[in-house]
């Protein structure tokens, strides 16, 4: 089982870079909103751009989607200066927005006509790729009412099966979840998954750690308009102190002893376990139980949390994040 360790191409070995961006600069009158960005995104993979509110996100989706220009520092995508060869860019990419494209007064079917018009694709082709991005995106069935009776969700879908009819190289998504449902958003990463397999490299901004954990190959932070964390998710919790012990107490008073022996330790919101900030490792652990046995305090039950993108974000940014309701997050 353990013989299918595949040779690497030598594509493989050294990827090429869909993106390359150098020193972004870009302000809005005094408003700085990026400060000297850095990101590399191989090609054929997922890159999830996370950062708080107002960190540049979409200023950097947009700069590099050739929708506006940097005041300093250069870009290219598939080796196409985003400034000196916007067709060329153009070419290759694919974009949806913070906030939908649609026209609501049109039926589905009649938005991404009105894409395949745009690429000037043969009538047996659009045929065929409106066909298939309806099914994939599961509006088949809401295919021919206008978009006025779709869902918030059904809209977003639809934003992205448009994005799509192009079949672009590099596909940028600005906040792609937002607002679906926990089934819109598997049906989403399905298709980020399939269009990787296929070869398609993906930009990806998200407010849901754990979505950028999952889908992700690799996760760019950045603050205040520069990057300031590059790397694999688990590249990146390695960086982070952060993870947690959680003890459950079946009697008040074992509760109230372990208090006082874990200085610092933080009570559960309803009062009824300890939280203990600890790295969650075997040695880790068998330390607290440990010293809890010694004290003959009686534990119910122990869970332990390695350190996830939370904590990186947290200890990173210096900024509060959002907690997802994506996420099973505990960060109070
Ligand atoms: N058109 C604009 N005019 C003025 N200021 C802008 C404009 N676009 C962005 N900004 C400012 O630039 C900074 C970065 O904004 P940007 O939209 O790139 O952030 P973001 O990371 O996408 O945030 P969010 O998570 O809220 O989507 C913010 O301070 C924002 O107010
Ligand atoms: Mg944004």
């Amino acid at each position: 089982m353990q013989n299918h360790i595949r040779q690497p191409t030598p594509r493989e070995r050294v990827p090429r870079l869909a993106i390359d961006a150098v020193g972004l600069s870009k302000a809005f009158g005094n408003q700085a909103a990026l400060t000297g960005l850095d990101l590399a995104v191989p090609e054929a993979s997922v890159t999830a751009l996370i950062g708080p509110n107002g960190s540049g996100k979409t200023t950097t989706v947009r700069i590099l989607a050739t929708l506006m220009a940097p005041d300093a520092g250069r870009a290219t995508v598939f080796g196409h200066d985003v400034v000196a060869e916007p067709e060329a860019v153009r070419a290759a990419i694919g974009v949806t927005g913070q906030f939908s494209a649609v026209d609501k007064i049109l039926t589905g079917r009649e938005n991404l006509a009105l894409m395949a018009r745009l690429h000037h694709m043969p009538r047996a082709v659009a045929k065929e790729r409106i066909a298939r991005n309806l099914e994939r995106f599961e509006l088949a069935e809401a295919a021919d009412r206008p978009v006025t009776t779709y869902s918030g969700g059904m809209r977003r879908r639809l934003d992205l099966a448009m994005t799509l009819m192009g079949e672009p190289r590099i596909v940028f998504l600005d906040e792609p979840t937002t607002g679906l449902d926990p089934r819109g958003r598997q049906v989403l990463w399905r298709i980020v998954r399939d269009l990787v397999a296929d070869g398609v490299t993906i930009l990806l901004t998200t407010q849901y750690l754990e979505e950028a954990d999952r889908l992700a190959d690799r996760v760019a932070l950045i603050d205040r308009g520069a990057l300031v964390a590059e790397g694999t998710p688990s590249e990146l919790k390695k960086r982070a102190p952060g993870g947690r012990i959680r003890l459950h107490f079946a009697e008040d008073d074992a509760l109230a002893a372990a208090v006082l022996e874990f200085n610092g330790a933080k009570l559960s919101e309803d009062g009824l376990s300890l939280e203990l900030a600890r790295d969650g490792s075997v040695a880790g652990i068998r330390q607290v139980l440990d010293r809890l046995e010694r004290l003959g305090i009686n534990v119910e039950s122990l869970s332990a949390q390695p350190p996830d993108l939370d904590d990186v974000f947290f200890s990173l940014t210096g900024s509060r994040h959002e907690p997802s309701t994506a996420s099973s997050s505990e960060v109070a």
